[in-house]
């Protein structure tokens, strides 16, 4: 396997998109942006959209790191059609290292995927999953951003996985459960979590409309309840483009570019380029939290000490 200091973008520096680059860490490079993808009710396209963000997000220079972490019905790797040798549950029966599950995806986008059907691993503990966002911590790739594609639900590695991202995008599309659900997701995600700032993106739109709405109903619902910022990031629509590079296991933006589907996505990728990290780590669960806490005052550096590493705590 190619290691990832010789991925092929990793000397592309002059490629970086101008407005991605964060502030740099003492050591020279900046803090990936991590973004999580998650939904509530499932099927609503959290992986169609994880690939299709990270692939535009790669099209455009970005080293992009996409992480399957649907432990128990993975398809990441199906999706883009890649056969991997190692996934994190090898990383948690002591098979493997976590460097060892990354593997190229295509226009150079870094994979680590999941298992399929393992049912255990949907029943990690939750020092397993912080494990797990620490060992991403150390791993020291050379990534400008991270995608997370999460299971379906509200289960503890969902929250921890979308806390210890810096943005959380909550797909919905337009059924009451899906929209209930999301619901149910956001709540969590403030009150047991502490995340202030949810981005929203509806799929499978028929308008632009239509989504807007989904939008708007989630927002009335939120205002009221819970004390979160809800930010619409736009809509993906119905697409039987989408469809077909799933049957070629591509992603749509690299299938057929001008769909509409992937002309959306490619709207929210550069979007999403643009948002300002959330200020300080949550709760000392975040990704790349060395980092982050190279760049932030002293007093916070004591919390990194707190996590355990995903070896020990799975093996
Ligand atoms: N914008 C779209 N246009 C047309 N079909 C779509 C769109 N988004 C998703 N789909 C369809 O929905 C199916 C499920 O999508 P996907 O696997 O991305 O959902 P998911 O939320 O990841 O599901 P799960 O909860 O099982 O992980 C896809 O196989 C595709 O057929
Ligand atoms: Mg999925």
């Amino acid at each position: 396997m190619q290691s990832p200091d010789s991925h092929p973008l990793a000397a592309n520096e002059a490629d970086r998109h101008p407005h991605s680059a964060p502030l740099p860490s003492p050591a020279g490079r900046a803090a990936p942006r991590v973004i999580a993808v998650a939904s509530g009710k499932g099927g609503v396209g959290k992986t169609s959209v994880s690939v299709n963000l990270a692939t535009a997000l790669v099209n455009a220079g970005q080293r992009t790191l996409l992480l399957d972490t649907d432990l128990g019905l993975a398809n990441v790797d199906v999706m883009l059609g890649l056969s991997p040798r190692f996934t994190l549950a090898d990383v948690f029966a002591g098979r493997c290292e976590l460097r060892d599950t990354v593997i190229e995806g295509p226009g150079g986008l870094m994979v680590v995927p999941a298992s399929s059907g393992k049912r255990h691993m949907t029943e990690l503990q939750p020092q397993q999953h912080v494990g797990l966002v620490h060992a991403f911590s150390q791993l020291d790739l050379p990534i400008d951003a991270m995608v997370i594609d999460n299971a379906a639900g509200i289960a503890d590695g969902v929250l921890t996985f979308c806390q210890a991202a810096q943005d959380v995008i909550v797909v919905v599309c337009d059924e009451p459960a899906s929209v209930t659900d999301a619901y149910a997701l956001i709540k969590v995600l403030n009150r047991e979590r502490g995340m202030t700032r949810v981005q929203i993106l509806a799929n499978q739109v028929q308008s632009a409309a239509e989504g807007r709405l989904l939008f708007e109903k989630l927002q009335r619902v939120s205002n009221r309840f819970l004390d979160v910022t809800l930010n619409y990031l736009g809509a993906i629509p119905r697409d039987e483009w989408l469809r077909r590079a799933i049957q070629r296991q591509e992603a749509v933006v690299d299938a057929f570019p001008s769909a509409p589907s992937a002309l959306a996505f490619r709207d929210i990728a550069r979007r999403s380029r643009q948002w300002q990290s959330p200020p300080g780590p949550r709760g000392h669960v975040e990704f790349f939290i060395e980092r982050l806490i190279e760049q932030a005052p002293a007093n916070m550096s004591a919390s990194a000490s707190a996590v355990a590493p995903v070896r020990s705590s799975a093996a």
